[in-house]
């Protein structure tokens, strides 16, 4: 698989069948992406793994704590802003809509989206994850760094038939995480990815992009 179909092919997939993740394709793919760049090659990124039972208890705990109604633990860094303006406002809503639309469930029909949002902590059935951890005191430059390595492992799994979908739902539940992980007091969990064969009976959609205009600037020299 050449760079382009990784790109092009990696889209967040939601539905996993339970065939285990290799371990040799998982060392492969996690020792590689640790090349990924990074500003002054500060490597910020603190990876977890997890698979088999631990990872089934953590779905576990997950799981009960939404059944109990439990509220989400406080946050430990801003995901969204509060107010969240134009044109990034109508992009999220539009994500919504193919994402639920697909689905079959209604704009107006906020239980329905979130029974289907409760899947992330079932890892929407992957047999394995990955939780990622950056240290508190480290600044935006460094976060992007973290966007890298990431996208890295992303594609990295493509080129081994894999798929993922990159959660920062977990970070709504990051004391439960920590419970498993016991991960120093100097990190905070960004986000969760899970990864995985997708099930490729389920209808998925493939979210779309903004036109590139609205991005994308040149200024043509020649
Ligand atoms: C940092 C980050 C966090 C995300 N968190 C979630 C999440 O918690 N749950 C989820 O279902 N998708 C999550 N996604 C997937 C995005 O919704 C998805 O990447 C976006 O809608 C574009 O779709 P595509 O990846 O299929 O191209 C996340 C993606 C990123 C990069």
């Amino acid at each position: 698989m050449d760079v382009y179909e990784a790109v092009t092919s990696r889209r967040a997939v939601r539905r996993f069948t339970d065939r285990q993740v290799p371990k040799e394709v998982l060392a492969r793919v996690l020792s590689t992406a640790a090349w990924a760049p990074s500003a002054s090659n500060l490597q910020p990124w603190h990876i977890y793994v997890l698979t088999g039972a631990p990872l089934a208890e953590l779905k576990k705990r997950a799981g009960e704590r939404l059944a109990a109604g439990d509220p989400w633990d406080e946050p430990e860094y801003q995901q969204y802003p509060t107010e969240l303006k134009s044109p990034y406002r109508e992009r999220r809503s539009a994500f919504g809509e193919q994402r639920y639309g697909a689905l079959g469930i209604p704009r107006e029909d906020i239980e329905a989206r979130q029974r289907a949002a409760s899947a992330n902590w079932q890892c929407f059935g992957a047999p394995a994850a990955l939780f990622c951890y950056i240290d508190r005191d480290l600044g935006p430059a460094q976060w992007s760094d973290v966007g890298m390595y990431l996208q890295s492992v992303m594609l990295l799994l493509r080129a081994e038939g894999l798929h993922s979908c990159t959660q920062m739902a977990w970070a709504k539940y990051h004391r439960t995480v920590g419970e498993l992980l016991s991960p120093p007091g100097e990190l905070i969990l960004f986000c969760g990815m899970s990864i995985g064969f997708e099930d490729g009976t389920a209808d998925h959609v493939r979210t779309g992009r903004a036109p590139l205009d609205e991005t994308l600037t040149v200024v043509d020299g020649c």
